[in-house]
């Protein structure tokens, strides 16, 4: 905890730019850097962080070890003591839990590096598509632009039924029925903002409208940075695919391209990298949320026009060539495949506007629409419009709970699709769910143990409801707010909507305490998620309350622009985000714990109440565009299910399922045939495919699409990922890590982790990968005259050029052309523990704090009202009571985390297994091992496991 009060000074230090000086003489190497003070909030975008720290800083927090590794276009906190495993703490008696000590201060610097590039990308990144970007950049009514709370594009407009009630052509205010639930839509989640976030609008961006779409050479730079060099098919996505994606194979029979052998023989294997501190549920389970957050789909179409999808050309010796039908055979590709082509929602000229000597798009050059609801609502479960509702069955027994339909073997399931429900044709056979598309197992999966997991808590509810029925609920009617609601009086769609406020902000706190954590498996960041959820002064309630005062209270609604948004940000770490301002205090929250009468006057009926705690930074909160791509991460998926019986011997793999056998219809067969505890055991044990490159699934290369006529009948969805980033606009990888505030690349050669030795072989296999990145992306003979970024310049202050630095007229890589997909595989040098690259973490920072940020029924209504006292308690304990963990994980001890709570609740046979497990993204029988080891040995008890006793080649 010291550390949480420590680092929230400095934080406050940070922004106030106070100096203070060191005494203790441990503290020697630091004393310049405190005396020079912290860098300031950049003020251009071209002044950013990066990520890079002067070379006193990094001393201070790493020793010689991160002076060393300066140079390098990563960022530097990867390299501070204690940042990684027991190894990177400093030697000898370091203090490790002391916050100036070398190892606290390792800690301690990732972390405000951490926040300033948090702070720096609410200030540079944030670019709405629905016509409110003039105003963030010019202002209005004397505001700041970065402080505006309210939009006109984001009201009712006419033809919305809700239209009349909230204003009509008024000032627009959501109340009443509208502000007592998550609506169907969206809408009203801020209730002075109805239309945010709701179903169909755009698509935001995180990078200036004019890098958009460069493939469309709209402007000189983009030109420059290009040439002629890329298009829609250029270069050619399938053979990218084939050449940098594919997974080798040591026995290509054994795998039969995905297929595995008949009758899943266990002796069948599809050689894979695996990443060993993940499992296979961690790869659905993104899945599952990026259902929850967006879709460009409709009902799981694009448009119905199709469009080629490349194995037509390649590059030799720079030259594009078209394929000979033997390089087509050598490379396994298809050149008949054919897809829909993306919809586009606007692609007419945007206007542009003037501030200063800058010019500015009101918007990108195309649009698309979030098909989805922004929202964390769990709408893949419940809805995001009128026809997604429709597939989401209600027990007509008590129409509070979710439909489950018991099966002869007892076990009760998700009911199936009928004829009469909205479908896509490719969905017959399975589950009737809201969210159908690209179905598999593990999608069966979480819906089934999420629509369990929500009529449990129906059942608790009911429960309490029969003992005390005339008890307050806690709940309210915002018509009638001071009239108590006993448990008797509570509907079944009161309940239902309150149930799904509990399951989204269950789903909510799994993703940010559990999942995050074990995806980036390192001490700075289970801090930073634990803060963003809990605040860094989780165990200081008192603090915790009145930092949340001032944040919510006094930087929230401010028109002052670096309090709106940088002191937000600083101060939001201490007291966590989730449940902001759901609580309101006459005096200081702080004076108030002496208080003996202290009294919450958060009022229901006062809509600054109600809608206090949220902050979108003077940007209407959606996803970008970017964080669909970063979030493509099918090299997660293995192509063979290791399949385990618990009530046999859990440490045998009794078959190998391929995980093309479960999808669609088959995923919801499979489910039923094996069962949730099987299913559960099976991917909870299973480790999940590194994020690198040639690690793609090989079915997904060869997936069939009954719904598209003509063509091969089958897609390359790896090819795919990199059509859709560039029919969408996606700036291609250095320009997207320059507008992200990073490092750019100068050359291929800069993917090679340069902490590997020069002789290892893990550094030769990545220069191998190298020279295929290098062979289909290509090199030119670099123009020193032509400017290729406006976002960053070189170190001198001058433009950056063509030549990145390299001589004028020399051959340089295509490093510019990377897609960002490719890139982000590329990128072997990671911070400890790091699932996905620094560049995805980039963008997961940014989005992942909005997304909280901007909901108020994680931040001022998440309150009993809302949720009733059961619900609040529920989402605080992780289920109907507090259960902390018998052991220490990493120098921490926790509750039992939420997931693994409903996987106990909703499959009460997986209790023995899941004992020992401290975070159910873990591979369940992992030993842990002491401070973020990633070794890969069993835990008492699993030695027998094949996991373990069957090492592979590629592991
Ligand atoms: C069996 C497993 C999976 C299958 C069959 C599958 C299939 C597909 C297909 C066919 C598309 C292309 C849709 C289109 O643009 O026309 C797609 C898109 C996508 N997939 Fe997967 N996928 C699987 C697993 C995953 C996983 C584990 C993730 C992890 C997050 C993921 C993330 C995405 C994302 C982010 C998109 C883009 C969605 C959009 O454009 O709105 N997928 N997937």
């Amino acid at each position: 905890m010291v550390r949480a009060f420590g680092f929230l000074a400095v934080a406050m230090a940070i922004l106030a730019l106070s100096a203070c000086s060191a005494h203790n003489s441990d503290l020697a190497d630091c004393t310049t850097y405190v005396v020079a003070g912290f860098r300031r909030i950049a003020d251009e975008r071209s002044q950013r962080f990066l990520g890079k720290v002067q070379e006193d800083t990094a001393r201070c927090r790493g020793g010689d070890r991160a002076v060393a590794f300066r140079s390098s276009p990563w960022v530097d906190w990867q390299n501070y003591w204690a940042v990684g495993d027991g190894a990177s703490k400093a030697p000898g008696l370091s203090g490790e839990h002391i916050h100036l000590s070398p190892n606290g201060r390792g800690v301690d610097g990732a972390l405000l590096d951490l926040e300033y590039q948090r702070i720096e990308s609410i200030k540079f990144n944030l670019f709405d598509n629905n016509g409110t970007f003039e105003q963030y950049i010019q202002g209005r009514d004397n505001i700041d632009g970065s402080a505006l709370k309210v939009w006109e594009q984001m009201r009712l407009p006419r033809n919305n039924p809700f239209y009349e009630a909230v204003g009509a052509d008024g000032p627009q205010l959501c109340r009443g029925e509208l502000i007592r639930a998550r609506t169907l839509t969206g809408i009203c989640n801020d209730i002075r903002n109805p239309l945010m976030g709701s179903t169909g609008q755009m698509f935001a961006r995180n990078v200036e409208f004019d890098t958009t779409f460069p493939e469309l050479g709209n402007n000189p730079v983009v030109k420059n940075r290009h040439g002629e060099r890329i298009g829609l098919v250029k270069p050619d996505p399938q053979v990218i695919s084939r050449r940098l994606l594919t997974r080798t194979q040591s026995d290509p029979a054994k795998c039969n391209n995905g297929r595995g052998l008949p009758e899943n023989s266990p002796e069948a294997n599809c050689d894979y990298k695996k990443a060993p501190f993940l499992n296979v549920l961690a790869a659905f389970w993104v899945q599952f949320m990026t259902h929850d957050w967006f879709s460009h789909l409709v009902e799981g179409s694009n448009g119905t026009e199709l469009m080629t999808m490349g194995c037509a050309t390649q590059l030799e010796a720079g030259v594009e060539r078209p394929l000979t039908a033997e390089q087509v055979r050598q490379l396994n590709c298809r050149p008949d495949d054919r897809i829909d082509k993306a919809l586009i929602s606007v692609e007419t000229e945007p206007s542009s506007f003037n501030r200063g000597a800058m010019e500015y798009l009101t918007r990108a050059p195309k649009t698309t629409e979030n098909k989805n609801t922004a929202w964390w609502d769990a709408s893949q479960v419940y809805g995001f419009d009128e026809t997604s509702r429709r597939r989401v069955k209600r027990d007509p027994d008590d129409p509070a709970k979710l439909l489950l339909v018991k099966e002869p073997s007892g076990e009760a399931y998700l009911p199936l699709l009928q004829r009469g429900d909205p479908m896509n044709p490719q969905w017959v056979g399975q589950e009737s769910v809201a969210f159908a598309d690209n179905w598999s197992v593990g999608l069966s999966f979480f819906h089934n143990v999420f629509a369990r997991e929500h009529n449990l808590f129906v059942d608790a509810f009911r429960a309490r409801a029969a003992t005390t029925p005339d008890a307050d609920c806690g709940l309210r009617n915002p018509a009638t707010p001071s009239r108590a609601i006993r448990y008797r009086d509570v509907t079944a769609d009161e309940l239902f909507e309150t149930t799904r406020l509990v399951i989204a902000a269950e789903i909510a706190k799994i993703h940010t305490t559990e999942w995050t954590p074990q995806l980036l498996y390192n001490e700075p960041l289970f801090l930073a998620m634990n803060a963003n959820w809990h605040g860094l002064l989780k165990d200081f309630p008192q603090a915790r309350e009145a930092l949340e005062k001032i944040v919510a209270q006094n930087f929230g609604p401010s028109k002052d622009v670096k309090e709106a948004t940088q002191w937000y940000s600083v101060f939001a770490s201490g007291s966590g985000i989730f449940g902001l301002g759901n609580h309101v205090y006459a005096d200081e929250p702080i004076f108030a714990k002496f208080d003996p009468l202290k009294k919450d006057l958060w009022d229901l009926s006062n809509p600054d109440h109600v809608n206090g705690g949220i902050n979108h930074f003077g940007s209407p909160f959606n996803f970008p565009e970017e964080f669909v791509s970063v979030y493509r991460l099918h090299s997660m998926v293995p192509d063979l299910i290791e399949f385990r019986d618990l009530k046999r011997d859990p440490n045998v793999i009794r078959k190998k399922i391929p995980v093309l056998e479960t999808v669609r219809g088959k995923a919801t067969q499979a489910l039923r045939d094996g069962g949730l505890a099987n299913w559960a055991l099976s991917m909870g044990r299973q480790r999940l495919g590194a994020l690198t490159l040639q690690n793609s699934p090989l079915f997904l290369q060869n997936l069939s699409m009954p719904r598209l006529p003509g063509g091969s009948g089958k897609i390359d969805v790896l090819a795919l990922d990199l059509i859709r980033d560039r029919e969408r606009g996606v700036p291609r990888f250095n320009e997207f890590r320059r507008q992200y505030g990073l490092k750019q690349l100068t050359s291929f050669d800069d993917f090679a982790d340069p902490h590997l030795p020069k002789d290892s072989g893990e550094l030769t296999e990545q220069r191998r990968l190298i020279g295929i990145l290098r062979e289909s992306y290509g090199q030119h003979r670099c123009d020193a005259a032509k400017v290729i970024t406006k976002a960053q310049v070189n170190d001198d202050g001058t433009p950056i050029n063509d030549c990145l630095g390299h001589s004028d007229g020399s051959i340089v890589d295509n490093i510019e052309d990377v897609d960002v997909v490719v890139g982000m595989l590329a990128e072997f040098a990671r911070p400890h523990g790091f699932a996905i690259s620094e560049t995805q973490f980039q963008v997961f920072m940014l989005n992942a704090s909005r997304r909280l940020f901007s909901d108020r029924f994680f931040t001022s209504s998440f309150r009993p009202e809302f949720y009733t006292q059961l619900g609040y308690d529920w989402v605080m304990n992780n289920g109907p009571e507090t259960m902390i963990e018998k052991g220490i994980s990493n120098g921490h001890q926790s509750e039992v985390m939420p997931l693994k709570r409903v996987l106990m609740r909703t499959i009460p046979a997986l209790q023995g297994e899941l004992a020992p497990v401290i975070d159910a993204f873990d591979p369940w029988a992992r030993d842990r091992g002491e401070y973020y080891s990633l070794q890969w040995k069993p835990r008492n008890g699993a030695e027998s496991d094949e996991a373990f006793t069957r090492q592979r080649r590629t592991e």
